[in-house]
């Protein structure tokens, strides 16, 4: 039997598995589920050594646990790839807006829904599949293969990096793979070269030291929702330019044959209206929507609060306003450097009768793979064998700050196979992988070893 036809025998058994890792509920931001994150890690390590892969680790660090293994039989004259996953998922509210319990799987329509069902775990188990298909058939990989799936992406990846670190001879290879993205669009295979950055940051505005009656006081006092209001209508001009002094210094522009691919691509404004729910599409003056989502910077707000948010009507003024706002950073920004200019601006156009605190949560930096080396190519061999169409090469709006670090620390190149979909509603309600995308993923994984090696 070949591995594909191993693959064609087996999906109904890979669906069943994909359903447990999808039950538990690894919820990496939230306390009360470190146990299940430690239970899905657990998993993983059982998991892989039944499907034959004998060395397996799994190391504890200061948050959850790294799992890694390694299949090194391929001999040192072979190549070695690392794949990288992450085995936590976002939480699931707001749980009333789920079509099925976001932790009980339930196939519709020729998708899986359940929450991490593309975001990571469906993508990275296609992986698990095929390296499962090579060994019971060849008893062996092509290539030495090492895995790393952690439970931490979704909360910055804080303890990955000090592990990479501490681990760069253990994790050495030729070149990484990740699929934790998205395809162009159902049917057109891609591989993603370049992946936005991200700066994160929390505002507190402080006005008056408590709340006061807005007759009495209103009109003669700061008010803090009033000038954080100033605050955040200063960031853009009318033609959606950032106004932060600075900001674009470090901006690669896109090259000429990138705008040309872009702009080849087929692209139905109308469509992605629709998935959005918009009435129009916005952005920076001059640029595609495609190259505003793929290689332009933002800054957008994510959150905000502040004052009554009761039912009915209140007369106050508020003591305390409060927001979360990031930055999507593009090739060659650096979080350190967009931190200081975001404060700078800050502290320039602030009132100085209110107190305004400005703090940092994780960042990652934006990434780039030349798409003529050599993994990229194989990848794209790969995709092409198993979709029996030519593939696109794309760039993604989203981040894995771990790229950055691999690309420094190992100085490996990343190979980035999106398996998902833009409609996905990865971080949101109803969630869903594909099945096509899974079973072709599967296969993709598996070429893309021989052409690998
Ligand atoms: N898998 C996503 C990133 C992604 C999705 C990249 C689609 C490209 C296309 C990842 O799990 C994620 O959600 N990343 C976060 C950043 C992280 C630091 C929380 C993001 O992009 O917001
Ligand atoms: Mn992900
Ligand atoms: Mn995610």
């Amino acid at each position: 039997m070949s591995v594909i036809d191993y693959i064609a025998e087996n999906e109904t058994r890979f669906l069943e598995e994909l359903k447990d890792y999808l039950r538990i509920p690894s919820i990496s931001t939230d306390k009360e589920h470190a146990g299940e994150v430690a239970r899905c890690a657990n998993w993983l390590v059982d998991h892989l050594k039944g499907i034959g892969v004998e060395h397996v680790e799994l190391h504890e660090t200061g948050g959850h646990p790294i799992v890694y293994a390694e299949f090194m039989e391929a001999g040192p004259d072979k190549p070695t790839y690392l794949i990288y996953g992450h085995y936590d998922v976002q939480p699931p509210d707001p749980l009333e807006l789920w079509t099925s319990p976001p932790f009980e799987p339930e196939v519709r329509d020729g998708k899986i829904f359940a929450r991490g069902a593309t975001d990571d775990k469906g993508q990275l188990f296609a992986h698990l599949k095929a390296v499962e298909a090579h060994l019971k058939i060849n008893g062996t990989l092509p290539v030495n293969v090492k895995m790393l799936i952690e439970g931490e992406e979704e909360v910055g990846s804080v303890h990955l990096d000090p592990w990479v670190e501490a681990n760069r001879e253990k994790l050495a290879c030729d070149a990484v793979v990740i699929s934790d993205s998205s395809m162009y669009a159902k049917g057109i295979p891609s591989i993603m070269y370049s992946l936005r950055g991200l700066s994160y940051f929390e505002i507190e505005v402080t006005g008056p030291s408590h709340d006061l009656h807005s007759g009495l006081y209103g009109g003669a006092v700061p008010n803090p929702i009033n000038e954080l209001g100033r605050i955040i209508a200063s960031f853009h001009d009318p033609d959606g330019r950032i106004q932060i002094d600075g900001f674009y210094d470090d901006v690669r522009d896109l090259e000429a044959d990138e705008r040309q691919a872009f702009a080849d691509l087929p692209f139905d404004v109308e469509a992605f209206k629709a998935e959005a729910g918009v009435n129009d599409v916005q952005g920076e003056a001059g640029f595609t929507t495609l190259e505003r989502k793929w290689a332009r910077p933002t800054l957008d707000f994510n959150g905000i609060i502040g004052g009554f948010t009761g039912e009915g009507a209140k007369t106050v003024l508020p003591s305390l306003a409060k927001a979360k706002f990031s930055c999507r950073l593009v090739p060659d920004q650096q979080p350190h450097v967009i931190e200081e200019l975001v404060e700078a601006h800050i502290r320039k156009v602030a009132s100085p009768n209110v107190k305004v605190e400005l703090h940092f949560h994780h960042g990652g930096k934006p990434v780039i793979t030349e798409r003529d080396n050599p993994a990229v190519q194989a990848a794209m061999r790969a995709l092409k064998k198993s979709w029996d169409t030519d593939p696109v090469f794309i760039r993604g709006g989203g981040s894995i700050p771990v790229v950055a670090t691999f690309a420094e620390v190992l100085e490996s190149p990343t190979v980035l196979l999106g398996l998902g979909l833009n409609d996905d509603r990865l971080h949101s309600p109803d969630e869903k992988f594909d099945l096509e995308n899974f079973y072709q993923g599967i296969r993709t994984a598996a070429y893309l070893w021989d052409e690998l090696a």
